[in-house]
């Protein structure tokens, strides 16, 4: 039997009214930061996850989907959402905006060859919002801002904001070097990426997987005594404001992030929750201030963050959340005989097409069961037809919650529902 292939899902209808909810609540709030959508394409040229990631990245060189096209391109099914918006924003010349940043939201799946485990899937949908164009801690804070409101509007409580400042690249230059020094005598017992790490970018050891309860990655230089007098400066800013907006928030000195292009604020957010799994990282992000000039853009600054919205549901669940199940029809149409049910359909596409939402049996099944399915289904109001309500041509319009009737004609129904 061929099966969904590993580490994906399907989502089903017991699960996707789930997903609409957050969706359209994710959109809310990012219509309340003004920040709009925008759509990019499933997959791009792997060059762009190359040199915006980072080619010494885990993302890069273990998990992207990466194949030749028929023409012989290669292109990769995008692993996550900053580097594409980016490239748009470069080509479609956003820099000449009016407004500045541009303030930009996805909803989109992502795919990354990753080891399948609670809360880490190959493919997942993350809701990430960027703002480019301008640099000013006040922007740093809206979007840390934003990601609390996010989840705290869903009622999550056990939450740990942790941020930190990579600094700007002078300060990043100075930190690779007392790491290079700091891990140098002992790099041979570090695992065989991490040896290559040391060569091609220092800080993503202290992002090692294998690695992280290492000695020397606990007490490694802390980037803070690298930043130079502007970083520092910036990051005490932002933790300012932060304050002045009582969010509160850890600082982690070895929070590096796993993609390259940060630099000056980062952050993660992690679920506190019993019951969560192993993996507790909700939501990441941070500023990008290099990346799009690297990518031959113009000089244009970039802070933004993403969340998967599969790892939301799991926090969700291990605070014991419900997501209301608005799910439901307004009408269900019982029928006791054939020509009844004939009647039904024509009822049902008049229903319909005003804009109403009905249904009806199709398996004949007896009064009983029409009404457990009505009820099964969520119904609102409910008619029965048999022959006398055929001959009348009308029926008796029940409310399903207060149990009240109100007999109408069918024309009446329709205009009556209509107004409901
Ligand atoms: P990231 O930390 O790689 O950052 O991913 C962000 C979030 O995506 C994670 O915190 C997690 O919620 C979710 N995520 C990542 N991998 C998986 C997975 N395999 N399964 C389920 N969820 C996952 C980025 O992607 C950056 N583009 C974020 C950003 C936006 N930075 C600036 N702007």
């Amino acid at each position: 039997m061929i099966q969904v292939p590993r580490g994906t899902q399907d989502i089903l209808p017991k699960e996707s009214y789930k997903w609409q909810f957050i969706e359209k609540k994710l959109q809310e709030i990012a219509k309340n930061y003004n920040y709009d959508e925008i759509r990019t394409p499933m997959f791009e040229s792997t060059d762009l996850f190359v040199r915006a990631v980072g080619g010494s990245t885990d993302i890069v060189n273990k998990e992207m989907y990466t194949f030749q096209d028929k023409g012989d391109r290669s292109l990769t099914l995008r692993p996550e959402g900053t580097a594409p918006v980016a490239r748009s924003y470069i080509e479609n010349k956003m820099q000449h905006n009016v407004e500045q940043p541009v303030k930009l939201f996805y909803v989109a799946p992502m795919f990354r060859y990753e080891r399948k485990q609670k809360g880490r899937y190959r493919q997942f949908v993350q809701f990430g919002v960027e703002a480019i164009g301008v640099e000013d801690p006040l922007i740093d804070v809206e979007i840390l801002s934003m990601l609390m409101h996010i989840y705290q509007s869903f009622g999550l409580k056990n939450l740990k904001l942790v941020i930190n400042s990579i600094g700007d690249m002078e300060s990043r230059n100075e930190y690779n070097k007392a790491l290079v020094e700091h891990f140098s005598p002992r790099i041979g017992e570090f695992c065989s990426d991490c040896q290559s790490r040391i060569h091609t970018n220092p800080m993503r050891i202290l992002d090692c997987k294998k690695d992280r309860d290492h000695e020397l990655v606990k007490n490694a230089p802390r980037m803070y005594d690298y930043l130079n007098d502007e970083s520092k400066n910036y990051f005490e800013t932002v933790k300012a404001k932060l304050d002045d907006l009582n969010i509160a928030y850890a600082v982690d000195y070895n929070l590096v992030r796993g993609l390259d292009y940060y630099t000056h604020t980062a952050f993660e957010l992690m679920s506190n929750a019993d019951g969560f799994g192993a993996i507790t990282t909700l939501c990441g992000g941070g500023r990008y201030n290099g990346l799009l000039e690297m990518m031959d853009g113009p000089d244009k600054t970039g802070i933004g963050f993403a969340l998967s919205i599969e790892r939301l549901i799991l926090a969700l669940e291990a605070e014991g959340i419900d997501i209301p199940n608005e799910k439901g029809l307004d009408l269900y149409v019982c029928t006791m005989t054939d020509e009844a049910r004939d009647l039904a359909g024509t009822l049902l596409h008049k229903l319909r097409n005003r804009g109403i939402s009905a249904d009806m049996d199709y398996e004949n099944r007896k009064l009983k069961a029409q009404m457990k399915d009505a009820d099964r289904k969520n119904a609102r109001y409910t008619i029965v037809l048999g022959e006398d309500e055929i001959q009348n041509q009308s029926a008796d319009l029940k409310n399903m919650q207060t149990g009240e009737t109100k007999k109408l004609s069918f024309e009446e129904m329709i205009s009556t529902m209509e107004e409901i």
